[in-house]
């Protein structure tokens, strides 16, 4: 045995007792002839004693920091206790050491608050991986491994893997692909979700499925997005949606419990995707706080069911608005005593490129009832308490108003909203909000293809009330100028996601499982029967033998990790994760393979 304990075990208890401990040297002071080491392992720092015995030894051969050190010692209280650390109250009298492996000096500090940048510490991910934030992440993502397995498996899901070598599932990014040595001139596709697969097994009569699994899409990178991703990814067959969302929020409440000690026993909220937009402006909004969107004005061919007040904002000659497809307004609890420079700077905010608006409008709902506005010019005190009135707004609020084409402006007063959230301090880490979106539509317009595409993915059902309004291979599908008034706008679909924070966290459907509505939905996206057939044949042959209705959902694991450890980046709960462009800067992948293996994928590259 290398060790009798770890370097996080000790206490007074123990005091008197000779022990073995291994682990890395974390700091080495000298007073005198005494040598004080802290030696690190796992489960924490124990600090060493060497006396003027040893002296000779480390002379000869000196300690460093990251050096991997056999320790035999005898446990005795310490006389300046150190409280801060469970370890703190012992220390270790050194009997007999060991080098039992020396380290080059490491290119940065192995501490909670390290000298060392981003890219350093993913060159040396190893390294990082000893600093304690770090590995508490790592502890946190297994713990709701652990906690979501458990579930899963007391509800009788059962794990089954699916592979990896596959054919291309369209889940709206891009493949990897990986050529074939035996079949020259064809590729796999990396599984982008084990969508298609986790369907055939509701066919096999695998009734719960789940699996915590790798999914690989080559799509640009955020925080919260990495090349490859790990999904707890679920089906299950006889279910409806509302099976689903009682058996999944309940696997979150667990995790909760399990992971964070918090008792979420309120039922999950619930929003339909128009009003999270008509309220939010997000599909994922974050409703820990309110600052609701008030819709003043909107074109008529959007939330159909929804009215605005376009009365109170047009014919003031105000061109600005008057021309605007829309004008929204949120308004902020305490803001009339906003200074000038902070409205300025909210100006500049919204100004930016990447928000994109030309200006921010304001009315300010001061103390003793006036109301004091940017566009006082147009508007008469009479018509600005009407808008304060359809805006909510209170004595000493402030009403801030953005205008322009419906969907940036909708966007951008979304953003606003999750800044002025932000800065007023209603964004808590440590609370936790959960709230299930519904309704999403079946279809969206996606400008980079210019064509109608399955907005979840094609296996998801449409409300059936709504299967009679799919077209057959319409060539209107490409419309960009008027897709907003295509009937496609309309359909909605049984799909839902979960969003934790203003973050989606998970998301899912009620899928098609009859092959003729299938077929239908292929065809509706403008899909010939022999690409169906070519691509999906498998999915329709196996609709054929008896596929029961079923349903599922797919939780981001990395995402709900970092979201439950307060972090932005998902990178710092992944082992070995890429950077920004989707490297590997401590392997230096992806790299050039040599000319033997190109020949022998009968590939070849095409110098630019
Ligand atoms: P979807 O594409 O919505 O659904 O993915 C499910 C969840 O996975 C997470 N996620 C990601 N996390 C990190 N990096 C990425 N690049 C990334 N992309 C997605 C999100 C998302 O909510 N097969 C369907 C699920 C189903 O219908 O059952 C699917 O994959 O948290």
């Amino acid at each position: 045995m290398f060790r009798s304990h770890t370097c996080g075990e000790l206490r007074p208890a123990q005091v008197n007792t000779t022990v073995t401990l291994a682990g890395w040297v974390q700091t080495i002071r000298k007073f005198g002839a005494i040598t004080f080491v802290d030696l690190r392992d796992r489960y924490g720092i124990t600090q060493l004693v060497f006396n003027e015995q040893h002296s000779g030894q480390l002379e000869s051969n000196p300690l460093g920091r990251e050096f991997v050190l056999q320790v035999k010692g005898k446990v005795i209280e310490r006389s300046n206790k150190n409280i801060t650390i469970p370890t703190g109250e012992i220390e270790i009298d050194v009997i007999e050491f060991t080098i039992l492996n020396k380290s080059v000096t490491p290119p940065f500090t192995i501490q909670d608050d390290t000298d060392g940048g981003d890219d350093l510490r993913m060159k040396y991910r190893y390294l990082d991986l000893r600093r304690n934030a770090v590995k508490r992440n790592l502890e946190l993502r297994y713990a709701v491994n652990r906690s979501a397995r458990n579930y899963l498996h007391e509800n009788q899901f059962m794990d089954i893997e699916t592979p990896f070598l596959i054919k291309s599932t369209p889940e709206g990014a891009r493949d990897f692909v990986v050529p074939s040595r035996m079949n020259a001139g064809q590729f796999y596709a990396l599984p982008q979700s084990p969508q298609t697969f986790k369907q055939l097994l509701m066919v096999s009569g695998y009734d719960r499925y789940y699996q915590v699994v790798k999914c690989f899409r080559d799509e640009d990178l955020r925080a919260d997005r990495q090349p490859e991703f790990t999904q707890i990814d679920c089906e299950m067959s006889f279910v409806e949606q509302e099976d689903i969302l009682n058996m999944f929020e309940g696997l979150v409440k667990r995790i909760f419990k399990d992971v964070k000690g918090i008792d979420y026993s309120e039922q999950v909220e619930r929003m339909t995707w128009e009003d999270a937009m008509w309220q939010f402006g997000n599909d994922k909004p974050d409703i820990r706080f309110g600052m609701k969107i008030h819709t003043l004005k909107k074109p008529t061919s959007v939330f159909l069911n929804k009215n605005d007040q376009s009365d109170l904002i047009n014919g003031a000659n105000f061109v600005v608005f008057d021309g605007a497809e829309s004008v929204l307004a949120i308004t902020v609890a305490g803001g009339a005593s906003y200074t000038r420079k902070q409205l300025d700077d909210l100006t500049e905010w919204v100004k930016r490129p990447q928000i994109g608006m030309k200006g921010l409008a304001y009315i300010r709902h001061n103390e003793d009832g006036s109301l004091k506005s940017s566009i006082d010019k147009f508007y008469s005190e009479e018509r600005l308490k009407k808008i304060a009135d359809a805006t909510e707004a209170q004595k000493g609020d402030i009403i801030l108003i953005l205008a322009g084409a419906e969907e940036r402006t909708r966007k951008a007063m979304s953003e606003l909203r999750l800044e002025l959230g932000e800065q007023l301090g209603m964004r808590k880490k440590e609370e936790f909000k959960l709230l299930w979106v519904l309704d999403f539509p079946l279809f969206e317009y996606s400008e980079d293809d210019n064509r109608w595409v399955a907005r979840h993915h094609p296996f998801t059902s449409p409300k059936p009330t709504q299967i009679s309004t799919m077209i057959e291979n319409d060539p209107a599908i490409h419309d960009a100028a008027n897709y907003l008034s295509h009937p496609y706008a309309q359909i909605k679909a049984n799909a839902y996601d979960m969003v934790l924070n203003g973050n989606e966290i998970g998301g899912g459907s009620i899928r098609i499982y009859q092959r003729e509505l299938q077929e239908k939905m292929f065809a509706a996206l403008g899909m010939s029967k022999e690409e169906a057939s070519h691509k999906f044949g498998f999915l329709l042959g196996a609709f054929e033998y008896g596929a029961p209705p079923h349903g599922g959902i797919a939780f981001g694991f990395d995402r709900l990790c970092s979201i439950l450890g307060g972090s932005e980046s998902i990178r710092d709960f992944i082992a070995f994760p890429k950077n920004n462009s989707g490297r590997d800067v401590m392997l230096d992948a992806p790299s050039s393979i040599d000319d033997t293996q190109l020949k022998e994928l009968n590939l070849k590259i095409n110098q630019a």
